[in-house]
């Protein structure tokens, strides 16, 4: 259903407490439910909560943390998070119970699990509290895209998989046979980043997956499984990394080994951080694909945008870019 369509539906069925759909209507009152998107009134300044996924200190999550809480404290607004203590997704749902109760103007999300959080995306909204999706995606079956959630703002994680099939094919003439360490089972970035790679690499009759498993997007993981698998596949002469953490313990391994990254065992990965980009310059990893974590500026211009009464189109891509030897040093400054 289009976001227009969405809106009109929700006007047209009304709300218990009397409140339409559109960015610049008046707040809802206390004890109020919404039936279709919340309003958003157009202030000066607004409190926003954010409900990251977990904070595990890698250094995407991090910068990701850190650009919506700059953001919102550079604009004036008022930042509620809570980092929460462990990555089990029934935390996070207690997270958004206590953003829901705080009763913030607006809620930024990147839902552990896209199945466990979508009901909380829709408690939200029945509370009148509008809801904006980021990095990770969320269950449209149970959370409806322009019903539920007013926009879903990320990276395309198939695209990302493709970029990195596409410099392996060219660096490897079509000749290679990979590893491939997944990210989190069943997250959108582990199954797209797949999917994309995959898609790319069938018509290449010389790209073999010897093994795919997931590493949790884990550094620690990304380390124990190449250990093992670099044993149990000695043939393999690439690594498919789908994210920067899991690429340094595969670096850590694969040196562990006695084998030398980039000259054994090429190394492809995903984000972008300052680390990764170091390896590329060092030889040690032949690619980033990057997933750009600073999600404050887009997210809270939608916000904006959404309380203006604009049209805010239902999916917002970030513009991600590729790093090689030949211009990751021209990216270093921004990286994190
Ligand atoms: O959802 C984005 C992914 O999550 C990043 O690639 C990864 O580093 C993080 O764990």
């Amino acid at each position: 259903m289009s976001f227009e369509r969405a809106r009109l539906m929700a006007i047209v069925l009304g709300c218990m407490g009397v409140v339409a759909c559109g960015g610049s209507e008046p707040a809802a009152d206390e004890g109020t439910t919404c039936e279709g998107l919340p309003p958003l009134e157009l202030k000066d300044t607004y409190r926003v909560g954010f409900a990251q996924l977990w904070e595990d200190h890698g250094p995407w999550r991090d910068a990701n943390t850190a650009s919506m809480r700059d953001e919102a404290l550079a604009r004036g607004y008022d930042f509620e998070f809570d980092p929460g203590t462990s990555a089990d997704p029934a935390e996070q749902v207690g997270r958004m119970q206590d953003l829901i109760d705080m009763k913030v103007d607006a809620i930024f999300i990147a839902p552990h699990d896209e199945t466990v959080l979508a009901p909380s995306v829709v408690q939200a909204r029945r509370a009148c509290i509008p809801v904006f999706v980021v990095d990770r995606a969320v269950d449209t079956q149970i959370a409806i895209p322009g019903e539920d959630y007013v926009s879903y703002l990320a990276s395309d994680f198939r695209l990302e998989g493709e970029l990195a099939a596409e410099w392996l094919i060219e660096a490897t003439g079509g000749e290679a046979k990979i590893i491939e360490l997944e990210g989190t089972i069943g997250s959108s970035p582990g199954v797209q980043r797949k999917q994309g790679f995959d898609e790319l690499i069938a018509d290449e009759p010389g790209m073999e997956i010897l093994v795919s498993e997931s590493a949790d997007f884990n550094e620690e993981k990304g380390y124990e499984a190449t250990l093992r698998l670099v044993e149990e596949y000695p043939d393999a002469n690439v690594i498919y990394s789908h994210n920067d953490a899991m690429s340094f313990g595969v670096i850590t391994a694969l040196e562990e080994l006695g084998k030398v990254p980039g000259e054994d065992i090429l190394v492809v990965s995903i984000d972008g951080t300052r680390k990764a980009i170091d390896y590329v310059l060092e030889g040690k990893i032949g690619v980033v694909v990057e997933c750009n974590p600073k999600f404050g500026p887009v997210a809270y211009d939608t916000m904006l945008d959404y309380a203006r009464g604009e049209d805010v189109p239902l999916r917002v891509n970030n513009v991600d870019r590729v790093f090689d030897i030949n211009n990751a040093a021209d990216y270093l400054p921004e990286a994190y």
